[in-house]
């Protein structure tokens, strides 16, 4: 029997600093830089929250002006990239697509032995910029549409929406799904951010440790949590069934998606902003069941098992209420979720020390290798 600690998920162990966030569960809260976010919500667009995490400060409205002009520039991708998503199987999931997208981007690179913090800084702006494009190209390619050029003269949010139906969709519904990017864009050292700090600790490229965070997000226990929310929800379908169901799940020991987190034990500090959008997107769609049916479940799982939901559980009703598939509700994490990790990496390289952690190792004792015969 060894002695050794084992910190089983790194369940809290603190591993490195970050300037970036700091989750505050003991007072709820969540800062990108000091700020609260749902302060940064209500007075920010996504645009000043990717320069926030990048730079450590708001923008400027001239820092503002020159950042929105240069991605904006930077949305299209290349015809090749174009000719590698028309050959993905059509049955293939938005997430994939988007992981072998971003490492292809990373082979695209003009200078891929360029590691310092400037060529870094620009390859996560163009990731920024492109991963709407890609998504968007994916969702037109697999309904068998024409892939839409991206626009150059509307925010992020407008142009994911652009990218993907051809049309922008009426103003309350840009400022929910913004809402919801600033939302998802940081969040201390979750296991897609460790994952990307992981890889570029070897030194290897930033386009690397992106493609591994994409890999590591679409897992349920993590961003996948948004699809499967909006599944559990048509399942259940009405109201009336929604607290019979919630106790037969809990009843199975099933885990039910949505709830629970492994910082916060009373509550997500961003589940109240990002309930108000999706409440607001009820009202302006007609459709709050959805949001019916999760008040109920939420309730229920309180009151059974003292457990609450997280950011994914108001996120999916509401990118449903929106029309979008749900297969798309991870990618549009990672739309969000590019700032942070990008962020991340560079703060990862700008002090590195290679991530190597040890393990208690329980395989049989050391022996010698017999002759085939004697086996
Ligand atoms: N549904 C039912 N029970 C849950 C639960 C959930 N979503 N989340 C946690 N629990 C229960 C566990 O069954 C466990 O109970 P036990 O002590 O009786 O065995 C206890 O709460 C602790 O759970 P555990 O999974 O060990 O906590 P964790 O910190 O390792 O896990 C999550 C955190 C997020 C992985 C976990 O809550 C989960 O799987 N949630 C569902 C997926 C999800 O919504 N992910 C998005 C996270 S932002």
């Amino acid at each position: 029997m060894s002695d050794e600690i084992i910190h089983k998920g790194l369940d809290g162990v603190v591993v490195d600093s970050t300037r970036i966030s700091k989750v505050m569960p003991e007072i709820n809260s969540l800062v990108y830089f000091g700020y609260p976010v749902q302060e940064l919500v209500e007075h920010c667009c996504f645009e000043k929250i990717a320069w926030l995490i990048w730079h450590g400060e708001l923008p400027s409205a001239r820092d503002l002006d020159a950042f929105r002009t240069y991605e904006r520039t930077r949305r299209g991708i290349s015809p090749t990239l174009l000719e590698v998503l028309r050959k993905f199987p059509h049955t293939a999931h938005p997430m994939d697509v988007l992981r072998t997208a971003v490492s292809f981007l990373g082979m695209e690179q003009a200078k891929p032995e360029r590691q310092d913090a400037e060529a870094n800084m620009q390859r996560s702006v163009e990731l920024l910029a492109k991963i709407p494009t890609i998504i968007g190209a994916f969702y037109r390619l697999r309904k068998g549409l024409e892939v839409i050029p991206p626009r150059d003269d509307v925010g992020i949010a407008e142009n994911f929406f652009h990218v993907c139906f051809g049309k922008v969709p009426a103003p309350e519904v840009v400022r929910a799904f913004d809402a919801s990017l600033i939302l998802y864009a940081e969040h201390g050292f979750n296991a897609s951010t460790f994952t990307a700090r992981v890889v570029v600790s070897s030194m290897a490229d930033l386009h690397g440790g992106v493609t591994a965070g994409i890999a590591s997000l679409k897992g349920p226990l993590h961003g996948g949590a948004n699809e499967a929310v909006m599944k559990m929800l048509l399942e259940i379908a009405e109201p009336a069934r929604a607290r019979d169901w919630m106790l037969a799940a809990l009843r199975n020991h099933r885990k039910v998606m949505g709830f629970g987190h492994r910082v916060y034990k009373h509550g997500d500090s961003r589940v109240p902003t990002m309930k108000k959008y999706a409440r607001a997107m009820a009202d302006f769609t007609g459709q709050a069941k959805w949001l019916d049916i999760a008040d109920i479940l939420e309730a229920t799982m309180i009151e059974q098992k003292g457990i609450y939901p997280n950011l994914d559980f108001p996120s999916g009703p509401a990118y449903y209420m929106m029309g979008i598939d749900i297969d798309m509700y991870t990618p549009i994490f990672v739309m969000a979720r590019i700032t942070g990790w990008t962020a991340h990496i560079m703060e990862q390289l700008a002090n590195n020390t290679l991530i190597r952690p040890l393990s208690n190792y329980t395989g049989p004792a050391q022996r010698g290798v017999k002759p085939l015969e004697q086996r």
